[in-house]
C-alpha cells in the first residue's frame, strides 16, 4: 500500500521509520518531510497546512492511507476534506480536534464528562479576565484559546505577569485570532506525564506512558519549547495511575465525545499533572506528541498499519499491541537560540557515526539536504533516541551518540531522563 505522512518534524520521521517496517507498505510519501524522511520516503514539497493540495495529491497518487502528524491541519479539518473525497485518513475530524484547537472547548468538555482538571474562567474581554486574575491572585495560568504553536500558555508567578499576558494575547494579539478568547486557570503543581491512546470513536487502546521536557534548559529552567527530550515509560505513571488515566480521563472523553455526536478517532494525548497519586488534565492534544512519539514508537512492536486502520474502521477492540519492556530516551538537539531566533543552513556532522551506535536511532526534525549535505532548517533539529535495558542504559546510549553528532552552536539538555532515574 501507499502511505502519505503529513508533517516534517521528528514525530513524522519516527512515524515514517515505523511505517517503513510494515510488510504491507510499498511506498511512503512525506509532505513536506525532512532529510531524515527522505532516506525512507519520497518527500513532497507541499506544506502540512495546505489541506486542499494534500487531498489533491493523495487522490492523484492513489494514496491508500494518510497519517497526519501535526495539530494545525487536523484543526483545519484535513480529515473532513479527505473523507469528502473518499480518501482514507488517520486523525480526528475538525470538530473533534477542537479538544486541542480550543482550550475552552476542551475545558468545557472535561467539565461535562467529569474529567478532573484545574478550575478555570473563560473570557472574551480583557477587563473581565483581569478582574478574575486580581480576585484569584497568583500563581495563575493564562492561556490563549486557540493554537499558538505551543507558546500560548503563561504560567504567571505574580499578578502583574498574568495581566501582561492578557494584554499581549488579547490586546496586542500576539497569537492573532487564537487570542480572541482566554482561559485563565488555577496553577497546578506536581510532575507532568504524557498519556496517549489510539481511539476509534467508541473505544481506545492506551500506549505506554512517556514524559516530555518542555523548558529549554537543564533543571526545567528557561522558556518553554516544543519539547527538548522525552522518555518512556514514565515511572511517575505507576500501574495504578495508568489504570486511573484510562478510566477517569480517556474513557469518559471518548464516550462523551461519541455521545455528543463528535466521535473521537485518532490519537488522544492527555497532558497529565500528577501529585500525591492524583491526576488532573492540563490539556488534550489531538495527535502524537513531539518528541514523545520518538521514544514511544521505538518501543512499539509489530505493525502500526493495522492499528491505524482499526481506528478508522471502528474495530479497535479487536487489536492488541505489544510493547518492548525496555526503556527509551530521546535527546533533542536544537539550534542555537531556540526557542527564540536561530540560524539555519548549518551543516550537521557525525550523523552516520551516531546512528551506528547500538540501540540508537537518530530522528531528524528541522533538517534538509542542501548541495548534498544535511543542514539545519529549524529550531529542533535532531532527536537522538536510544533503547536500553533500563532508563539508565538508554540515557547513556543516547548521550554517547549525541557526543558524536552535531554542529557549531548545537544546544541540548544534559538531564533528559533524570527524573525517571531518581524515581527508580
Ligand atoms: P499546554 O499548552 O496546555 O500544554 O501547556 C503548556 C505547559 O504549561 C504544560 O505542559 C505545563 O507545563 C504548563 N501548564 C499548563 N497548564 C497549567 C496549569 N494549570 N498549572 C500549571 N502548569 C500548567
Ligand atoms: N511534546 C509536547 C507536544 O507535542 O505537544
Amino acid at each position: 500500500m501507499k502511505i502519505l505522512v503529513v508533517g516534517g518534524g521528528g514525530r513524522e520521521h519516527a512515524l515514517v521509520w515505523k511505517l517503513a517496517q510494515s510488510p504491507r507498505v510499498d511506498k511512503i510519501y512525506a509532505a513536506p518531510g525532512n532529510a531524515g524522511t527522505a532516506s525512507l520516503a519520497e518527500n513532497v514539497a507541499i506544506d502540512a497546512e495546505a489541506v486542499e493540495q494534500l487531498a489533491a495529491f493523495a487522490a492523484a497518487n492513489a494514496i491508500d492511507l494518510t497519517v497526519v502528524g501535526p495539530e494545525a491541519p487536523l484543526v483545519l479539518g484535513i480529515v473532513d476534506r479527505f473523507r469528502e473525497r473518499g480518501l482514507r485518513v488517520f486523525g480526528p475530524s475538525g470538530q473533534a480536534a477542537q479538544l486541542e484547537g480550543s482550550k475552552y472547548f476542551s475545558k468545557a468538555a472535561m467539565d461535562r464528562f467529569g474529567v478532573p482538571t484545574a478550575a478555570y474562567g473563560e473570557f472574551t474581554d480583557a477587563a473581565s479576565a483581569k478582574a478574575y486574575i486580581r480576585a484569584q491572585g497568583a500563581p495563575i495560568v493564562v492561556k490563549a484559546d486557540g493554537l499558538a504553536a505551543g507558546k500560548g500558555v503563561t504560567v504567571a508567578r505574580d499578578v502583574e505577569e498574568a495581566l501582561a499576558a492578557v494584554d499581549a494575547i488579547m490586546g496586542e494579539r500576539i497569537f492573532g485570532d487564537a487570542g480572541a478568547r482566554l482561559v485563565v486557570e488555577e496553577c497546578l503543581e506536581g510532575e507532568e506525564a504524557s498519556f496517549l491512546a489510539f481511539c476509534d470513536g467508541k473505544t481506545f487502546l492506551p500506549m505506554v506512558s512517556s514524559q516530555d521536557h518542555k523548558p529549554a534548559f537543564d533543571g526545567d529552567q528557561g522558556p518553554n519549547t516544543g519539547g527538548m527530550g522525552a522518555y518512556s515509560p514514565a515511572p511517575v505513571v505507576t500501574p495504578e495511575l495508568f489504570e486511573e488515566a484510562c478510566e477517569t480521563v480517556i474513557r469518559p472523553m471518548v464516550e462523551g465525545m461519541a455521545r455528543e455526536g463528535m466521535p473521537y478517532v485518532g490519537i488522544l494525548y492527555a497532558g497529565l499533572m500528577i501529585k500525591d497519586g492524583n491526576i488532573k488534565v492540563l490539556e488534550f492534544n489531538c495527535r502524537f506528541g513531539d518528541p514523545e512519539c520518538q521514544p514511544i514508537v521505538m518501543r512499539m512492536q509489530g505493525d502500526l498499519v493495522p492499528v491505524l486502520e482499526a481506528c478508522i474502521d471502528g474495530n479497535l477492540e479487536d487489536v492488541t499491541l505489544q510493547w518492548d519492556p525496555r526503556a527509551t530516551v530521546c535527546v533533542v538537539q536544537a539550534s542555537e537560540g531556540y526557542p527564540g531566533r536561530y540560524p539555519k543552513g548549518v551543516e550537521i556532522r557525525g550523523l552516520e557515526d551516531a546512528a551506528a551506535r547500538e540501540g540508537v536511532v537518530v530522528f531528524h526534525a528541522g533538517t534538509q539536504v542542501q548541495d548534498g549535505k544535511v543542514v539545519t532548517s529549524g529550531g529542533r533539529v535532531l532527536g537522538v533516541t536510544a533503547i536500553g535495558e533500563g532508563v539508565g542504559q538508554a540515557i547513556e546510549r543516547a548521550y554517547q551518540a549525541v557526543e558524536l553528532v552535531g554542529w557549531p552552536g548545537a544546544h541540548y539538555r544534559k538531564d533528559i531522563g533524570k527524573k525517571a532515574l531518581e524515581r527508580r
